[in-house]
């Protein structure tokens, strides 16, 4: 039996302009994982893929092209030289909700990578690990950036440009962040294309909008290179102000920023593709607990308080 897991993400700073080539700012966040386990099945049984959270039993040989998990796995599989169909059951968890911003599609597929490199005794590099993962996320997220795949695959913060290799980086100090849960399920596939309708219409206006993010990302980016969290809480509140402009904010969303805000954070702003998902509020040890309270009186499904670069 082998066992993979991987860990969620969030997105610091400039999700959907990177979709239009402007850095972003990716890290992992390990207190969500998904979990791929390897087993022997019966000699001529085929490989079944049970991801039991999706409600999803495939059977390999069977499974149609529109199957993010098994597109992968065949992917992996012609990777590393296997013709014949092993014989295998493959079961994939994961306590990361899905459509909610915290990468959960290419969680999953990034565990189910690694465990079948570790179940044929190769190691997974993080860079092959990311292009396998690419391919399924093409499904969750239509044009995807890459961004989920990468900071999943490598597993540390990333700075990230579409087309370019990603840059792990060092966390000055570390961050403390609450992350939470608006409930609401928004498929990046949907958000991801309603941003490109908009642009295409207004161009201009979308345009500056995303040179506007990629100014910021590169303040954030001095601002954790220099441990200077202070200088970062403006920098998510101005990064939310662009999303909202972008159309990719809601009520719910608008509703723990503020809340997140009024409790202490020095700033807050959604993760990921938006509509729905997740927020992320900058906190200290002293304004967490009084933040974790306010988002869950604000209605929070769930918050979970996490250090990244510790
Ligand atoms: C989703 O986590 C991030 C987006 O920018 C989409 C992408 O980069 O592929 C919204």
């Amino acid at each position: 039996m082998v066992t993979a897991t991987a860990p969620g993400k969030v997105i610091l700073a400039g999700e959907h302009a990177v979709v239009y080539g402007r850095p972003a700012i990716a890290a992992p966040v390990w207190q969500v994982v998904a979990t791929a386990t390897i087993t022997a099945a019966a000699p001529g049984a085929g490989c079944t893929l049970i991801a039991s959270d999706l409600g999803q039993v495939l059977q390999l040989a069977d499974a149609g092209d529109d199957e993010p998990l098994a597109v992968v796995t065949r992917l992996t599989l012609a990777r590393l030289g296997v013709a014949h169909m092993p014989d295998w059951r493959i079961e994939l968890r994961s306590d990361i909700p899905i459509a909610s911003g915290l990468g959960s599609g290419a969680a999953l597929s990034t565990a189910l990578v690694r465990a079948i490199f570790a179940r044929l005794g190769q190691p997974a590099p993080p860079a092959v690990v990311s292009e396998l993962v690419y391919e399924s996320e093409r499904f969750y997220h239509g044009v995807p950036s890459g961004i989920d795949n990468t900071v999943v695959a490598y597993g540390q913060p990333i700075w990230f440009v579409k087309g370019q290799p990603p840059e792990p980086f060092m966390l000055a100090a570390p961050i403390l962040l609450a992350i939470a849960d608006t409930g609401i399920r928004s498929p990046t596939v949907l958000t991801v294309s309603k941003v490109r309708e908009a642009w295409l219409q207004d161009r201009p206006r979308y345009e500056a909008i995303f040179d506007a993010i990629g100014d910021l990302v590169h303040a954030a980016r001095r601002a954790l290179e220099q441990g200077d969290p202070s200088a970062l809480g403006g920098l998510f509140n101005a990064n939310q102000a662009l999303l909202q402009s972008m159309g990719v904010s809601c009520d719910a969303i608008e509703t723990l920023v503020a809340a997140a805000r009024a409790a202490g954070a020095s700033g807050a702003k959604l993760s990921g593709a938006g509509g729905g998902g997740n927020i992320i509020a900058l906190v200290e040890p002293t304004t967490a607990p009084a933040v974790h309270a306010a988002l869950v009186a604000a209605g929070a499904r769930r918050v979970i308080v996490t250090a990244l670069g510790a």
